[in-house]
């Protein structure tokens, strides 16, 4: 058995068991385990329990061994937790042949399904600073570099991706759903007694059951420290504030790329998603060894020169859990990268910590976002713990025994 079948196999047991009625376990292990047969006329009670099964199922790819939950594990915040041979985190994920990697950080799926569909548009911002305008261009969508719209259309990739699950056609990936009676049956009720008269219509009905399973709160809990202080039901510590407060407030930029909502708004301050699904160039460094990625500058309708290099502003939801960071994994450390930050207001932050070297170049600094990267005023050593800190104040009840032991103690 192979290591992604094993850490599939776990995902089936106690997340499922938590989430849903035991009876929907137990019948699609049954299909899982494809003695489905006596079960033929059976069906998921709902398109997101559907959904659930297919985003657990190795049929989906060209060998068998991955699934979506491969790189965006349900025990891991929805990340790609697997180690490169060495035990460290793997560069990038490995796909579904055992040995092809993409080129990026596969993004936790959690809480994807609140990024609008992408669209330009114009985004007002909550920053505290002065002189902090609203914004133009490029929101939402999927992926780094949005080229996808929404998560219908983002599903739909992964099965046919070479070096992901390696399906070579629709065709191919909707005869192994119906080979699955518990499937075929369910695609019937759901989605109309012809779905499967046409392999695309079959595929679009696959990435809706997968995008409606995507959307349920499983994937968005909003139940962090940070939700929990909100609600007035925890004290945050005092680095977690002081965190906090520089992250919202003056000195600092964060909150015009990574706020959604306005801390005033009474309902939406609830459903913050530390993004505002802008598209920027923050000058991550190249890796080594790794060729430059354009980003943005992919999709065919922005103008190249002025997108080169920007991606999509991530959530930092979770973002204590889902390291290495940045759009190529380059940083390991949550501290390195706010070190990062720094340095574009602290000429004393000229060392990346993790390197020992100077901080690489920008891939494309022509398109670097300096006016607001360069908004804030430096940090003092236990200001960028402090930040850390607050950070980890976003990570899922779920999740926070994943949370690393690197010495910062936040409890003070
Ligand atoms: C081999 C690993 C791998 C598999 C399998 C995989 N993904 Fe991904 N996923 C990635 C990577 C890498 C990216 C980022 C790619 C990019 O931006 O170009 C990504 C991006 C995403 C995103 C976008 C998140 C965002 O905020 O932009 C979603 C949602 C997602 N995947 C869901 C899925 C679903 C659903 C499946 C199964 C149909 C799946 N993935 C299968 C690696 C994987
Ligand atoms: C100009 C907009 C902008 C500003 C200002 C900004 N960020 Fe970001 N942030 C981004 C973008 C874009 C990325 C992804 C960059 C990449 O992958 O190359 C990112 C990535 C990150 C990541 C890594 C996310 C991941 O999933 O790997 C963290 C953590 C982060 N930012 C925190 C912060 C903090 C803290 C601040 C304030 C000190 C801040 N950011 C300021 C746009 C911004």
């Amino acid at each position: 058995m192979t290591d992604q079948v094993r850490t599939h196999r776990r995902h089936f047991g106690p997340n499922r068991r938590r989430q849903r009625g035991a009876a929907t376990v137990i019948l699609a292990l049954v299909t899982a385990l494809g003695c489905g047969t006596d079960d033929a006329a059976e069906v998921f009670e709902s398109t997101e329990a559907l959904g659930e099964a297919l985003f657990f199922d190795t049929d989906l790819s060209l060998n068998r061994t991955q699934a979506c939950a491969t790189c965006h594990d349900p025990d891991h915040a929805f990340i790609d937790p697997r180690p490169d041979d060495s035990g460290a985190p793997a560069a990038f994920s490995v796909g579904d042949d055992g040995h092809s990697v993409g080129g990026r950080n596969a993004p936790t799926a959690a809480y994807a399904a609140f990024a609008p569909t992408y669209h330009v548009g114009t985004r007002i911002r909550f920053s505290k600073q002065s002189n902090i305008e609203a914004y133009s261009g490029p929101l939402g969508g999927m992926f780094w570099d949005g080229r996808a719209a929404n998560l219908e259309a983002q599903a739909g990739g992964p099965p046919l991706n070479p070096i992901e699950m390696g399906m070579p056609d629709q065709a191919a990936v909707v005869e192994r759903l119906t080979a699955n009676p518990m499937y075929a049956a369910s695609f019937e009720r759901f989605f109309g007694g012809d779905v499967f008269d046409d392999d695309e219509r079959a595929y679009e009905a696959m990435t809706a059951a997968i995008a409606s399973f995507e959307r349920t709160d499983i994937f968005a809990p909003f139940d962090a420290k940070y939700d929990r202080a909100l609600r007035g039901e925890e004290t945050l510590s005092f680095k977690e504030l002081t965190g906090r407060a520089l992250f919202f407030g003056e000195f600092a930029s964060c909150a015009a790329c990574h706020q959604l909502h306005s801390n005033g708004d009474p309902v939406k301050k609830f459903e913050e998603t530390f993004t505002g699904y802008e598209y920027h160039n923050v000058g991550t460094p190249a890796r080594a060894g790794a060729a430059p990625d354009i980003g943005l500058a992919v999709r065919p309708d922005v103008a190249a020169d002025e997108t080169r290099g920007q991606f999509k502003v991530p959530t930092l939801r979770n973002i204590a859990v889902t390291g290495p960071y940045m759009h190529n994994r380059v940083f390991r450390e949550l501290r390195t990268v706010i070190e990062f930050y720094d340095k574009f207001v602290n000429p004393e932050r000229t060392i990346n910590p993790e390197t020992g070297q100077p901080w690489a170049p920008a891939e494309f600094p022509a398109t670097v976002s300096e006016s607001l990267l360069k908004a804030g005023r430096k940090l003092q050593d236990f200001e960028v713990e402090a930040f850390v800190c607050f950070l980890r104040t976003l990570t899922d009840a779920k999740f926070e025994p994943l949370i690393p032991d690197d010495g910062i103690d936040c409890d003070e």
